[in-house]
Parts: structure tokens; C-alpha cells; sequence
């Protein structure tokens, strides 16, 4: 006999959009999942009748997700946004219908790492420059500015996820690691935490740069941190082009303040591949640009597709939220023998006692309750006896300020 279930996984329907990588299929397929996939992005009406049954949607940075769009998803559980930005999607819009959206904001740390890692040598051996010279058929044996990166110091801004995988590598290859970071963090290897990012810039060969956009870290890096920087030095940028007062520092290489740069991410950047990149950092020396590419690796396009299948997949089943970017914060690892009610409701003053009510109407039990709230919805989770939970479900949705709210066995 089959255990009893409250909803059979074949009958959960999957929609994923802009050819998302293989291994999400496998994570859905492995559930029992049923999935449907298209190429492209779809255009708003079409995207709003596509999702009239659909319980999950995966998508990548093309496809817009608008308050519209989502009218008649009533089904829609949760939205997988398979990138790291999630700014195409109506966050807002589908936290008030309670629909958490969940990205993949780690599986490209690796990928960032290891190209800010290559640059560092790049930079410091000129390859760039040597390279495109033989390219153009001049032979440039030589020298003179090339140097190695063993014993040389490494300082890095923003001590996070990026920051600190880089260090490890830089050290691998024998050099000091600084480190400036606004939060106290946990110095990895041999790691030295500087106090202010001006000691950093003072004592750095290499300054590479790992820190979010906030207001704070908008011109972190202008023409006074450039000038404090040591003469010869070297900047590396693969975090956010705001970051760098990109005409600073065009000015500080070409006074040749600076030996060289690494720029990944730019202040102004081209819509799409056919538009022109316009920069004053473009033809000069030692300064590789690249377009935005840090993170675009195979195996981060197989991560992404993993770790936001696996997030949905443990939302459909669990009820989890953990990393969903719209949405309170819950995870509650289930209790054998207990039927979980899942409710998102508007965050006004006595949901709790209502829901609480009637479950002590019902002469319940309940096993485990987590509250987790934003400014506008709140995420309850209650385990509960097996044999109350349909009817707590049932009236617990008929709640004036109920959401939505489903049950898990
Ligand atoms: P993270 O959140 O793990 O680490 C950021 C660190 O910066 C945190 O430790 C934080 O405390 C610190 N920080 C914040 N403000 C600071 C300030 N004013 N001064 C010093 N430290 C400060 O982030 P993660 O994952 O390491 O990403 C870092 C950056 O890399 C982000 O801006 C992200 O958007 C960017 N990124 C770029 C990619 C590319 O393709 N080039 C790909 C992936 C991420």
C-alpha cells in the first residue's frame, strides 16, 4: 500500500524557461516532478496563461515577471530565478500573492575567484599586452616590469564569499593576504585582517575588490584611494562597476600611478552583445577588460541549475524558505508523524490568535509553530496532529487574512 500523500509529485507541474541547465531537470525528474521546458523567454500575456497551472516556474534574466503576469497563477508555488540578480522579476508582486522567488547567489564564488586569481598574473607579467603584440606580429622579448607574484601582497576588499576563496588561493601561490571588510570576519589561512581600508591600500601590491553595492561602496574606490595605493600597484574589479570611479582611475593609470587593471564590471554597462562598450579605460596599457564575466563558467551554469532546483524542490516538499530573497525566513526540519499547515497571510495585528483559536477550538496539538514576518505577509509553519490537520487547513485558509495556505504528508 502507498503511504497516503497530500499531493501526488507526478501532478506537480513545472515550467522552466530559457533553457535551463540539464541538472535542474535531473533534480525535478529525481522528485517524480512533471516539467515542461522552453527555449525563450515568453511575453507577458503569454507567460500569464502559461502559469494558470503551473506550480513552480524557472526562469534566467530574460524573462520579465510582472504583477500581470501573475494575476492567474493561483497554483504558483514558488519562483526559481536560475542567475544571481532577480531585478526582472515583481519581487514585491509575488510576496504579497506568497510567493517566495529563490536565486543562486553562491555557485559562481569559485569561478569569480579563480579568474580574479588569473588576472593577478596577468597583470603582473604584462601577458595581456605581450600577448596582443605578438598578435599583431611584433616580437617584444623582455623583462623588464614582468614580475612574479610570490612574496608579493594581496589586499582584499570585502572579505565575504569571493574574498575570502581568493585569498586561499593567493596564498596557495605563496603570496600575503590583507584583508578590509566592514563586519569582524574569520581570517582564513594566514590571512591579516587591516583596520581601515586606507591601511590596506598602503601596504597592497594588489587591491581586488569583492564588496556588494550599497550606497556605502558606491566610489569606494575614487581618486584618493587610488593615490594611496602604492605606486606600481595594481587594481582588480570583479564585484560591481560602481565601485570605481572608473574616471579616476583611467586618470591614475595613465599618470602610470598605477601599473595595471582588471576591470570585469563596469558603472555603465552595454544592454546586449551587439552594443558598443564605451569606456575611457579602453587602449590602455596593461589593463585587461572583460565583460562581465566572473562567474560565466560551465560548472556555475551546472551549480545554478542545481542549487535552485534543490531550493524549490525542498520549499514544494518542506515548506523551507531559507534564501528566498522575497520572502520571511523559515526552515523547520519535519516531525515524523505530524501533518505541517503552511500559511502566508497579510501581516496585520492578531493572525497568530485567530489561527490559535482554531486550533484549540479543534482540541489540537500542536508539535511545532514558526512565525517568520515581513512589512507585509507572514509565514506560519505548524506541525500538528494527522488526524485535525485537514479541517485546521481548511479553516485556517478561510481566515479574512489568509493568502494561502497548504498542507504537507
Ligand atoms: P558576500 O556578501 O559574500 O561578501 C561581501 C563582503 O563585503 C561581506 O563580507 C561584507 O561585509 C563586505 N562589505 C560590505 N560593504 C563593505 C565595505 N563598505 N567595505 C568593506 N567590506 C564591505 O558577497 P560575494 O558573494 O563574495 O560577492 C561579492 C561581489 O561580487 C558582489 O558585489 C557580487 O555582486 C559580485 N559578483 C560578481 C560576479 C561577476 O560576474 N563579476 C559574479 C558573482 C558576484
Amino acid at each position: 500500500m502507498t503511504a497516503r500523500t497530500s499531493f501526488p509529485k507526478q501532478d506537480i507541474e513545472i515550467l522552466l524557461l530559457e533553457n535551463i541547465h540539464a541538472t535542474a531537470h535531473e533534480v525535478f525528474r529525481g522528485e517524480g516532478f512533471h516539467v515542461t521546458a522552453a527555449p525563450a523567454a515568453m511575453p507577458e500575456a503569454e507567460l500569464a496563461a502559461a502559469l494558470r497551472d503551473v506550480h513552480l516556474l524557472g526562469i534566467r534574466s530574460k524573462t520579465r515577471i510582472t504583477e500581470r503576469s501573475l494575476a492567474e497563477a493561483r497554483r504558483l508555488l514558488a519562483i526559481g530565478a536560475f542567475c544571481i540578480g532577480t531585478n526582472q522579476i515583481d519581487l514585491g508582486a509575488a510576496n504579497r500573492k506568497g510567493v517566495p522567488v529563490f536565486n543562486a547567489p553562491f555557485s559562481n564564488t569559485r569561478s569569480v575567484a579563480e579568474m580574479v586569481l588569473a588576472e593577478v598574473i596577468v597583470l603582473a607579467r604584462k601577458l595581456f599586452d605581450r600577448s596582443s603584440a605578438v598578435h599583431a606580429g611584433r616580437w617584444r622579448k623582455a623583462a623588464d616590469g614582468s614580475y612574479e607574484v610570490r612574496g608579493k601582497t594581496l589586499g582584499i576588499v570585502g572579505y565575504g564569499h569571493i574574498g575570502s576563496q581568493v585569498g586561499v588561493l593567493a596564498e596557495a601561490l605563496g603570496m600575503r593576504v590583507l584583508t578590509h571588510d566592514i563586519r569582524s570576519t574569520l581570517a582564513i589561512g594566514s590571512s591579516r585582517p587591516c583596520a581601515t581600508l586606507h591601511e590596506l591600500l598602503g601596504l597592497a601590491d594588489f587591491v581586488t575588490l569583492h564588496v556588494p553595492e550599497t550606497p556605502q561602496t558606491t566610489n569606494l574606490i575614487g581618486a584618493l584611494e587610488l593615490a594611496a595605493m602604492r605606486p606600481g600597484s595594481y587594481l582588480i574589479n570583479a564585484s560591481r562597476g560602481h565601485v570605481v570611479d572608473i574616471e579616476a582611475l583611467a586618470a591614475a593609470l595613465r599618470s602610470g600611478h598605477l601599473g595595471g587593471a582588471a576591470i570585469d564590471v563596469f558603472p555603465v554597462e552595454p544592454e546586449g552583445n551587439s552594443d558598443a562598450f564605451l569606456s575611457p579605460l579602453r587602449g590602455l596599457d596593461n589593463v585587461v577588460l572583460t565583460p562581465h564575466v566572473g562567474g560565466s563558467t560551465m560548472e556555475a551554469q551546472a551549480a545554478i541549475g542545481r542549487e535552485v532546483a534543490v531550493a524549490l524542490t525542498k520549499f514544494v516538499n518542506t515548506g523551507a524558505t531559507t534564501g528566498a530573497v522575497n520572502f520571511p525566513q523559515i526552515e523547520a526540519p519535519p516531525i515524523a508523524g505530524t501533518h505541517r499547515v503552511l500559511n502566508v497571510h497579510r501581516n496585520v495585528p492578531g493572525v497568530l490568535r485567530d489561527v490559535n483559536r482554531i486550533v484549540s477550538d479543534l482540541n489540537a496539538n500542536i508539535h511545532a509553530q514558526m512565525l517568520a514576518t515581513d512589512a507585509t505577509i507572514g509565514y506560519l509553519v505548524m506541525d500538528l496532529d494527522q488526524d485535525v490537520s485537514d479541517e485546521v487547513k481548511r479553516r485556517v485558509a478561510a481566515l479574512e487574512t489568509n493568502i494561502r495556505t497548504r498542507i504537507l504528508y
